[in-house]
Order: C-alpha cells, then sequence, then structure tokens
C-alpha cells in the first residue's frame, strides 16, 4: 500500500455535507484514498453511497467540505477533477440502441480522440473486455454482466487515473461478479485509484485495500477488513451433535457459556430446542480458550460430531455498526 506523505492522495474528503430539504444525506465525511489503492464505501440501500460519487466525480454540488480529487479541488477546479476521472454510475450509461461497437466509438468522439486513435482504442477495449463477438450486436441484447462490462470500457476511454464505481456488480450473476473483480483488480494493478461503492462486504472484503461504513450519514467505521473485524468481538466456536441427547448434555453443560441461537433455539419444557443441534460458545480461537472448552467437554463426557471456530467476518463488524440485528448480539441468557 502507498504512504502518501510526499505526495497528496488520489481523493481527500473533509467535512463533506449534503442535504435534499430537510433530509440531511452525508453529516459530515472524512476521507483520503491513497493512488494507486481501492477503497470502498460500504452501505445499505439509501445509505448516501451514489450522492458521495455524484459530488466526488462533479455531477452534483455538496453543501460544505473540503473536496479534492486528483489534487484538484472540486469547486474551485471541476474541469481539472472531470479529466482526471472516469466514473461508471450505478444504472448503465450505455445506449441499447446502437452497438457496443458504436457506444464506445460516441465515447472516443466525446474525448475528442482522432478518427483512427479512437478506433484503435475501442477495438482495444472491447478485446480487454472480452466483448469482440458482441462488439456488432445493439447493446440491448447484452446480458446485464456485458453491459457492466461496456460500460466499464466506455469509462477507460479516456485513460483517467481515478476510477469511481458506483455498485459495479449489484445485480450480476456470481460469475460476471468474479470476472468483474479480476477487471477491476487489474485496474489497479496499472496503477489506477478505484473508489467504489457495494452493498456487499464479500466485495469490499475481495477488493479494497480500506473499507468505510456508511451508516446514518455518517462513516461508522473506517480501515481496511482486518481492522474492522479486530472492532467487534464477534468470534465463537461452533459444536454440532448429531444425537439429539448429547446434545442436550452439551446445552446443559455449557449452560452459563452457549450462546442462544437464532431463529432455532427456544426452550420447551425448560430444555433447550435447536433443530440444527449447534451450540456456539464465544471465543476468540486462541489455544488457552479451546482447551479450556474441551476440557470442559472431556469431563462431562461429551464428544461434538463437528467443532469449528468462526473468526468475526465483515458482515459481524457490519451488523454491530450499523446497528441490524445480530444473532451473537443477543443478551446472553443462555441455555437453561
Ligand atoms: N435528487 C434527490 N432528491 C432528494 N432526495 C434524494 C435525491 N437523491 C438521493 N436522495 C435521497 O438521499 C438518500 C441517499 O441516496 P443515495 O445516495 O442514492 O443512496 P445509495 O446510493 O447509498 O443507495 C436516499 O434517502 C435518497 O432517497
Ligand atoms: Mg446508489
Amino acid at each position: 500500500m502507498t504512504t502518501t506523505t510526499s505526495h497528496s492522495p488520489a481523493i481527500a474528503v473533509k467535512g463533506l455535507r449534503k442535504a435534499y430539504g430537510d433530509k440531511t444525506v452525508l453529516d459530515g465525511i472524512d476521507l483520503a484514498v491513497p493512488a494507486g489503492s481501492v477503497f470502498a464505501l460500504l452501505g445499505p440501500n439509501g445509505a448516501g453511497k451514489t450522492t458521495a460519487v455524484k459530488i466526488l466525480s462533479t455531477l452534483i454540488t455538496a453543501d460544505a467540505g473540503e473536496l479534492r480529487v486528483g489534487g484538484h479541488d472540486l469547486v474551485t477546479d471541476a474541469q481539472a477533477v472531470r479529466a482526471a476521472i472516469g466514473v461508471t454510475g450505478q444504472f448503465s450509461a450505455v445506449d441499447g440502441l446502437i452497438t457496443g461497437e458504436e457506444n464506445m466509438l460516441l465515447m472516443a468522439d466525446l474525448h475528442l480522440l482522432s478518427r483512427s486513435e479512437g478506433r484503435r482504442t475501442a477495438a482495444e477495449l472491447l478485446e480487454r473486455f472480452d466483448l469482440v463477438e458482441a462488439a456488432k450486436k445493439p447493446v440491448s441484447t447484452y446480458s446485464g454482466g456485458m453491459k457492466r462490462r461496456l460500460d466499464l470500457a466506455m469509462t477507460l476511454v479516456g485513460n483517467p487515473r481515478i476510477i469511481f464505481l458506483d455498485e459495479p456488480t449489484t445485480g450480476l450473476d456470481p460469475r460476471s461478479r468474479h470476472s468483474m473483480w479480476g477487471i477491476i483488480r487489474e485496474l489497479v494493478s496499472g496503477g489506477v485509484t478505484v473508489f467504489l461503492t457495494t452493498q456487499y462486504l464479500e466485495e469490499a472484503d475481495e477488493l479494497a485495500d480500506r473499507i468505510a461504513v456508511l451508516s446514518d450519514g455518517r462513516l461508522a467505521a473506517e480501515g481496511s477488513a482486518d481492522e474492522l473485524k479486530q472492532l467487534i468481538p464477534g468470534g465463537h466456536v461452533r459444536l454440532r451433535f448429531a444425537d439429539p441427547a448429547a446434545y442436550q448434555s452439551a446445552a446443559v453443560a455449557l449452560r452459563e457459556v452457549a450462546l442462544p441461537r437464532t431463529p432455532g433455539f427456544a426452550r420447551a419444557g425448560g430444555a433447550p430446542v435447536d433443530e440444527a443441534l449447534s451450540l456456539q460458545i464465544p471465543s476468540d480461537g486462541s489455544q488457552r480458550e479451546l482447551r479450556s472448552l474441551l476440557d470442559r467437554l472431556d469431563s462431562a463426557g461429551i464428544e461434538a460430531d463437528e467443532l469449528t471456530v468462526h473468526t468475526p467476518d465483515l458482515d459481524d463488524v457490519f451488523f454491530a455498526l450499523t446497528g441490524a440485528a445480530n444473532v451473537f448480539d443477543q443478551p446472553e441468557e443462555a441455555v437453561r
């Protein structure tokens, strides 16, 4: 990762605010994206991700904030910002009536490339995005994944060094999503800075050097995936039993430490019932904690059919930070 003391970050945001009427969408946001890195802005629908992208790509103006992109001030030097960036919006900007190639050539015209240069650039990008076969077909016949690839190819015509991708894989099937991830990684290895938004924790985890979680107009947390995971104590050990009787005795033996699991966990006549016959015990996964758990099981003469260690993932972080219901946040009134 880049450490930038000598050169300024590709994107620098301080005190960004935006409201629509009396609804505050972005309520004072600070962030810095080092050049050549991937930054993921993560948040549920309506969190303000598109608003942030639109502001940083000069499509709409902020109410307040010191904002610099590519070293240029967004207010006083919007033109220079536009020249440095590429934007792929959340909703496809391609024209469905014309072919993929014609869309690319239109883009080349917009960037004032010469005819021959435009043809060469279009051909190169269509090849790179695996769209050669489809190039002469109207875009309305393309799959969602192909449209997204064409969108991104069009964004790259001007060879931008900073790219905004607003939910690049929403609605794509897993295969197209993985191919889009590959394309994004390739861009980054070529030194491009990527600012992406996503609703998918997995996507942020896969791609981003740094992740910011947007919640209620503010960044609830910001850091690498590993740093975010350390914010919350979501680790646990899961014991699974094939035999309901073994499960029952384990539930009794571990009653002070086991967490109730939703939704299968309930009490029936004082006995715990869990259709999955599994127990979760909070744990950091360390050798010491595992040994103490195993000792406990041994001394009760219990053998689990399966034991798995779960380290906190971004889902846990996200739910903890955004206040959404989390299985592991239940009050610790374990089995009785
Ligand atoms: N032009 C607009 N006028 C009024 N409200 C808007 C406008 N654009 C977005 N909003 C509102 O701002 C909030 C954030 O929207 P948006 O940035 O699109 O979120 P996201 O991209 O994270 O789903 C939403 O509540 C949305 O309804
Ligand atoms: Mg959006």
